[in-house]
């Protein structure tokens, strides 16, 4: 197995910056944390748990408290392992902000898709594979929990490519599964890897030759059976392993493993980032910037308010695009023109912060920010060049919020600012009622946070009135909005933080409707591409 020359290569060659998405439960937590565990960021399991707090989370404010604090030290996991330097990007797991996924993936460079070999291809899965298909990156697929029994494994393939529309390409076939999992057989090596729980007992047996009778000594009869039946199969009718399909996100490499058992977790681990992409061009409005290039330049992917509770502060996460970071290095920030220092740098080993001197193209890092930050912004060394904004996606849930106490506005005003630019809420406004403002949240638990931090932060109390509305749609029109057909009761026309022309709808009934009664229409669900 090759392994990136770290020597001759660029630095950026080395680092792997990649996001786990999956359905809650399926076993994120307990990956990462094996992860770590191989890259020395961690010393003992259980160390990023807290796990039970946060799956139940309800609309208790604590909860949410506890939540940040998890999404905090889990914002990016940084770990050297085999020469190359991996950066794990994390969110909370709580659907309600799956929006902040949504932005987490534009940092990454692929994803891994964690399924459940019980459940499948679950609703969460579905959307976040969605926003990695948009961006093209490759897919890497961890079958988990194959120490319970689960769906077939040939099942669990004709579902990822079904549901998913991806192909698939197993490296590794189970061999039994649950009470009678013997363990894995790579593929592409001929090798099997006996399932034990203990990683130091890890037993590898090559098995150049399936139909050798001696397999079937060490697996029994119909085990042996069934792998030479599956492993024919997959031969003769599955998809082969193409490195540049796997590159355009249209074929994913497939793995099982068990990540509570540590099991075929390192040998996933060694294929993935042999595999997996270093970072690659980034395209910008005045063309393409190559990790290697010299001038330093990234964007703002992430910002996080309270990072300790007792200074308020923010802090705004950095995906480096190109070049090198250098500490107390001064950039320009293209929307407002600055020239800034970038101060208080820091980097996230496992669950420490330390101030980084260095950086490269595909490692993140935390800038403070005293509130100069918004999501999306580029910062370049040299030049006014501009990242693609990132996209808006359709929230679920929306309310009019008003505030009770006129001689608040001014608070009122900063919070809600502050508080779309950090993507914690988007804001809507209708046309002929400016100072009237419509938020949109992925999920209910978005305006809970809202209003507790403008009471909190801003010293505001906010009344929100829910409004029917269920879905946003980007408008993509040759003709003015008010001569479009729609049905005034059902949807609604405002604008976005960025005025783009957004519908409201109650109902996919209502969004068809007016689909079919306007010629040359398009309904986005984000506002990706749009300008
Ligand atoms: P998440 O972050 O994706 O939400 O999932 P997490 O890792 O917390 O795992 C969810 C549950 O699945 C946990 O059990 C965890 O122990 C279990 N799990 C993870 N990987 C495997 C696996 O390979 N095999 C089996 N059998 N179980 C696995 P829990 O009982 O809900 O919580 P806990 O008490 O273990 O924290």
């Amino acid at each position: 197995m090759t392994q990136p020359d770290v020597h001759s290569a660029p630095v950026c060659m080395t680092r792997r910056t990649f996001a786990i998405i999956s359905h809650p439960d399926a076993g994120k937590t307990t990956l990462t944390e094996k992860l770590l565990l191989f890259g020395g960021a961690i010393r003992e399991a259980g160390a990023v748990k807290g796990k039970k707090a946060r799956r139940h989370a309800t609309s208790d404010w604590m909860e949410i408290e506890k939540q940040r604090g998890i999404s905090v030290t889990s914002t990016v996991l940084q770990f050297d392992y085999l020469g190359c330097r991996v950066n794990i990007l994390d969110t909370p797991g709580h659907e309600d902000f799956s929006e902040d996924t949504y932005r987490t993936l534009a940092a990454a460079d692929s994803a891994v898709m964690l399924i459940d070999a019980a459940k499948g291809v679950e609703p969460q899965t579905i959307k976040l594979f969605e926003v990695c298909r948009m961006r093209g990156i490759p897919i890497f697929t961890f079958i988990n929990k194959l120490d319970r029994q689960g769906k077939d494994p040939l099942e669990l393939l004709e579902e990822i490519e079904r549901v998913l529309g991806i192909r698939s390409c197993p490296m590794n076939w189970p061999i039994g599964m649950g009470p009678d999992f013997q363990g894995i057989y790579h593929r592409h090596e001929g090798r099997f890897e006996r399932f034990t729980s203990r990683t130091d007992d890890m037993v590898s047996i090559a098995m150049p030759d399936l139909d050798d009778p001696a397999v079937a000594t060490i697996l029994g009869e119909s085990l042996h059976q069934r792998l030479q039946e599956d492993v024919l199969l997959l031969d003769v009718a599955g998809d082969p392993f193409d490195p540049d399909l796997v590159a355009l996100g249209k074929l994913t490499p497939v793995y099982f493993g068990s990540a509570i058992a540590n099991f075929g977790v390192e040998s996933f681990l060694r294929s993935f980032l042999e595999l997996a992409p270093p970072p690659g061009p980034r395209e910008t409005d005045q063309g393409v910037v190559r990790p290697e290039d010299e001038r330093f330049s990234g964007f703002v992917f992430k910002i996080q308010a309270n990072m300790n509770p007792a200074h308020r502060d923010r802090v705004a996460f950095v995906r480096i695009c190109s070049g090198r970071f250098e500490r107390g290095m001064s950039v320009q920030h293209v929307r407002t023109g600055k020239r800034i220092a970038l101060s208080q740098p820091q980097q996230f080993f496992g669950q420490e912060r330390e101030t980084v001197d260095e950086a490269y193209a595909g490692d993140i890092i935390g800038i403070f920010d005293p509130g100069n930050f918004r999501i999306g912004d580029t910062l370049c060394e040299r030049g006014s060049f501009r990242f693609p904004p990132l996209p808006l996606f359709s929230p679920e849930h929306f309310a009019r919020v008003s505030v009770p106490n006129a001689l608040k506005y001014k608070q009122f005003h900063k919070g809600v600012a502050q508080l779309s630019e950090e993507g914690a809420i988007q804001v809507f406004r209708q046309a002929n009622r400016t100072e009237d403002m419509i938020l949109g949240a992925v999920g209910q638990l978005q305006f809970e946070v809202f209003q507790h931090r403008m009471r909190v932060e801003y010293g505001v109390d906010v009344e929100l009135l829910r409004l029917p509305y269920a879905y946003a749609r980007w408008v993509e029109t040759e003709l003015p909005i008010d001569e479009l057909q729609f049905d005034r009761y059902a949807s609604l026309v405002v604008k976005d933080q960025d005025d783009r022309a957004v519908m409201l709808f109650q109902t996919e009934f209502a969004i068809n409707w007016m689909l079919e009664r306007n010629a040359g229409l398009t309904l986005h669900t984000t506002s990706y591409g749009l300008s």
